[in-house]
């Protein structure tokens, strides 16, 4: 059984994060991080704060705070907003802390040492009533591939292109507004990309399984052809450009690391946090040469990200030419929109994170945004078919079968899983649809296409309650007891096997569902454990409060008008 490396793309640090976010990265890696839990695999979830560059400090500046204060602040927030949507890291790191740092500094130093970084003398954005290069989010302007005004210096949001400031068209300070703007000389350190794009371009093909959002654009990227990158920036807050003595290195005073390039190295810095608070061995999960060869590692993205993943951080660790292990499936989201238009963090468009728990507990999230995701094409987050999705799903099909049998039991059978009755060839049927239907969902969440297993998880939902209306133990109790008992402990027995199949995308209502029938086994199942009579005859079993409230037309209306809704 290989055991099982996770990261989800590291948030930026600059505010708590809108469902958009979530829906795109970390939730489907904690679903996935919970099912191959849940197989018995040997599971390491690492994820962090992003903490450097200009989009930590844009946003201290914004919130009248020094950065680091706003990152120490920040990085809580995050950590206790994941928590509450039980996201199951195991370890919620931080990019600005030491062993990134240090791995950062390892990695330009291989990179330099195999010819693979270069000074150069670059032309860059400065602002003269700023005093201050003006680097990636500092300067915004047009688009000069699409035109999308308000395009940001490092990526434009609209077509998705990786820019350099000098692209912009109309380029304007972030900070001030001012386009009072000249180019000036200033020194950087270069990533000789195109000295390594064969091998990327190698890598990248050998890579037969990945889906084809990933794929593709890391193909476009690598077609539209490779640059040689600067990987530092004229900025104070990130990690230092040391020399050979520890010190600044001469010449570049003042400069770190561009945020894109320490970013993913995080990973493997996180998870060295991870080491030194758990006594673990970091190396085992990240050296080829210590014991990694026994790992699957599958990265979590938006789209956005998958260049950077694919080709930026690839060359950074290939280049290095250490048997570092590399990513092994890469998943890849398009994007939640908010209606037809963007969530936004600048704007405040969209539900954040803390605000979706103001309103509903996470697992109702955790459904409409798996099960309804942007996976195979972007996907719209309405109101409206939240609303219907969880009445349906949630509050109809599981809630209710739940429920209904576990009260049934309560009245007639006191309250315990039944004795006596054979099972007959309606539960014959039943056992070998199920366990076609389990085959489904363990296929799906194997291949990572989350909407799919949802689909499936469903379909043995409806099974559980096309049984019960064959069944109808409740009419049958007037004239077969036995029969009627055979019903209610297969119903009883379906209850413990729905608790395991909702348990990695509903971690909060599966124990509770477990409960009702007196389990706590939440292991992912497998067909042929005699799945339909597993409880012990006679386990107590007792009703729940109502799993899943239906959302109703007014709580729409009310949440259309404060969150903006279509407008
Ligand atoms: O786009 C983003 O939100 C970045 N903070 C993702 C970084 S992923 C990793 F490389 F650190
Ligand atoms: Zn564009």
């Amino acid at each position: 059984m290989p055991r099982i490396l996770i990261t989800s793309a590291l948030p930026y640090i600059n505010g708590i994060k809108h469902l958009g976010n979530l829906a795109g990265s970390m939730l489907p890696a904690d679903v996935y991080a919970r099912f191959k839990r849940g197989q018995g695999h040997e599971v390491l979830y690492i994820c962090a704060t992003d903490e450097h560059g200009t989009p930590a400090e844009l946003a201290a500046a914004a919130a009248g705070q020094d950065v680091q204060t706003y990152c120490d602040e920040q990085h809580e927030v995050q950590k206790a907003a994941g928590e509450a949507f039980g996201l199951s890291y195991d370890w919620f790191g931080r990019s600005s802390r030491a062993p990134n740092r240090r791995l950062t500094e390892h990695f330009a130093k291989a990179l330099e040492a195999n010819g693979l970084i270069e000074e150069r003398v670059d032309r860059m954005v400065y602002s003269i009533d700023d005093a201050r290069f003006l680097p990636d989010r500092y300067v915004e302007g047009t688009c000069p591939h699409c035109g999308h005004v308000g395009a940001r210096g490092d990526q434009c949001d609209n077509c998705g292109r990786l820019l350099d400031p000098t692209d912009l068209i109309a380029p304007y300070s972030a900070v001030s507004g001012s386009t009072n703007l000249e180019v000036r000389d200033t020194r950087h350190l270069y990533l000789l990309q195109t000295k390594i794009e064969d091998r990327i371009r190698a890598w990248i093909e050998s890579k037969t399984d990945w889906q084809t959002l990933a794929k593709s654009i890391a193909l476009k990227h690598l077609d539209e052809g490779l640059i040689d990158r600067g990987i530092t920036r004229d900025l104070k807050w990130g990690v230092p450009v040391v020399g050979d003595d520890g010190g600044p290195r001469p010449g570049m005073e003042g400069k770190v690391f561009y945020v894109w390039f320490d970013a993913p190295i995080e990973y493997i810095g996180a998870t060295e946090e991870w080491a030194q608070a758990n006594d673990g061995n970091w190396e085992s999960w990240w050296r080829l040469d210590r014991g990694a060869d026994d790992v699957r590692y599958v990265q979590f993205m938006g789209k956005d990200n998958v260049a950077f993943h694919t080709v930026s951080f690839p060359a950074t660790i290939l280049g290095s030419g250490e048997p570092w292990k590399t990513v092994d499936t890469l998943k890849a989201f398009n994007w939640l929109n908010w209606y037809g238009g963007k969530f936004s963090t600048s704007q405040k468009r969209g539900v954040f994170m803390d605000q979706a728990l103001e309103i509903l507990p996470a697992d109702y999230w955790r459904w409409h945004l798996t099960a309804y995701g942007p996976e195979g094409s972007d996907a719209a987050f309405t109101w409206e078919q939240f609303q219907s999705t969880t009445n349906k799903d949630l509050a109809d099909v599981l809630g209710n079968f739940v429920n209904r049998i576990v009260k049934f039991a309560e009245s007639k059978f006191e309250g315990v899983v039944p004795d006596g009755g054979e099972p007959g060839p309606l539960e014959a049927k039943l056992e070998a649809d199920v366990a076609a239907g389990i085959a489904e969902a363990t296929a799906a969440f194997e291949a990572m296409e989350f909407r799919k297993a949802c689909v499936a998880l469903r379909a043995v939902w409806v099974l559980g309650n096309e049984y019960l209306q064959e069944a109808a133990p409740w009419t049958a109790y007037k004239t077969d007891v036995e029969r009627s008992a055979v019903g209610v402990r297969t119903g009883l027995n379906l209850v413990a096997l729905f608790a395991r199949l909702a348990a990695p995308v509903m971690p909060f209502t599966a124990p509770t569902i477990a409960a009702t029938v007196g389990e706590s086994d939440l292991s992912w199942p497998t067909a042929g454990e005699g799945l339909l009579d597993r409880l012990p005859r006679g386990q107590k079993v007792a009703s729940a409060e109502v799993l899943f409230k239906k959302i109703e037309d007014a709580q729409v209306a009310e949440w259309s008008e404060r969150f903006g809704g279509a407008d």
